[in-house]
């Protein structure tokens, strides 16, 4: 499989009112044609930044995203984005959001009955088909997340990137979505880069798990292979030894070896101040680590 898109040397710098805040520093990552792709790291760590590079939201300070031999430089439609806070249009519909965007990929390529069957389908694809003619103020947050995830599915996108998308679902819902996920990535065969804080999920859908090591100047600390075979069944992997020391790594990577002092004090500390607060005891920093950890996996 040839590289589809290569990240290199990317630095990524903010303004801030004491100078400069380095929040990236050299991150090079190179990913193939149809590979699935999880970002993991700690909150503020840097990873929504790099997503938003990739999407050509964000401009790097130094270095970039090659796509396809094209620097990236804009947004664009072969690039579709679950962002981490759903972002419909609120004066919209469900069906009328995922609209916009089928309208703009498949104007051309679809008659008007094509789209609408197109968008309804996707609509059911994230069990939603029951609430299409409803607002984003009518419908919950899990609800308006699977909305974003059918307006990004229905562009057909090369790309996909998901900034924590099932974050905000519950649980069989996230279970369906995951499953629903990897049988459109297998049949589409598109490249997707998602952000997660479910160490459990990273594993079930990746080819390569990317940990990030913590701000300021933050970059990718390790990566990890996942050579499970596909289609991956859950249940099945639950007593996989493979699985489970795979999912052992990513944990002594994020709890042990790149462990946040402050993450249970100040979860949203980081992102404001952007300081690290390094003066809790080792070991209860431990302890604080392992347990939020757990609550995450409990989660899943
Ligand atoms: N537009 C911006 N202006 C200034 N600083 C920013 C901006 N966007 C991000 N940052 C800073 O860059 C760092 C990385 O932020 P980012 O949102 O990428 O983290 P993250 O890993 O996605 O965190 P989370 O897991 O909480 O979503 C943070 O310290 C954040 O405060
Ligand atoms: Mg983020």
């Amino acid at each position: 499989m040839s590289v589809l898109l290569d990240i290199s040397h990317m630095d990524m710098e903010f303004p801030n009112p004491k100078g400069a805040f380095t929040a990236l520093k050299d991150v090079n990552l190179k990913i193939r044609q149809g590979e699935f792709v999880s970002l993991i790291g700690h909150s503020g760590c840097g990873k929504s930044t790099v997503l938003n590079v990739v999407a050509g939201l964000y401009q790097a300070t130094r270095g970039g995203v090659i796509l396809n031999g094209k620097e990236v430089l804009e947004p664009g439609p072969e690039r579709a984005v679950v962002f981490q806070n759903h972002s419909l249009l609120p004066w919209l519909t469900a069906y009328e959001n995922v609209e916009l965007a089928v309208k703009q990929v498949f104007r051309k390529s679809k008659s008007k009955v094509e789209m609408r069957e197109w968008i309804e389908h996707n609509l059911n694809l994230v069990h939603m088909g029951h609430a299409i003619h409803k607002r984003p103020s009518e419908i919950s947050g899990g609800m308006k997340q699977r909305v974003g995830i059918a307006r990004a599915l229905a562009m057909q996108p090369k790309v996909l990137l998901m900034d924590e998308p099932f974050g905000a679902l519950d649980a069989l819902t996230r279970a369906h979505m995951q499953d629903s996920l990897m049988e459109i990535q297998a049949e589409l065969n598109n490249t997707v880069i998602m952000i997660t804080h479910d160490v459990d999920e990273a594993v079930l859908l990746s080819d390569r798990i990317v940990m990030m090591t913590n701000g300021p100047a933050a970059t990718i600390g390790e990566i990890l292979k996942i050579d499970l075979e596909r289609p991956r069944h859950r249940l099945d992997l639950a007593d996989d030894t493979h699985y489970n020391r795979y999912r052992a790594q990513v944990l002594k990577f994020l709890h042990e070896r790149h462990s946040k002092p402050d993450v249970r004090t100040a979860p949203a500390l980081n992102t404001e101040t952007n300081s690290v607060d390094t003066g809790s005891e080792p070991d209860k920093t431990k302890n604080k680590n392992t347990e939020r950890t757990d609550a995450v996996v409990d989660a899943a």
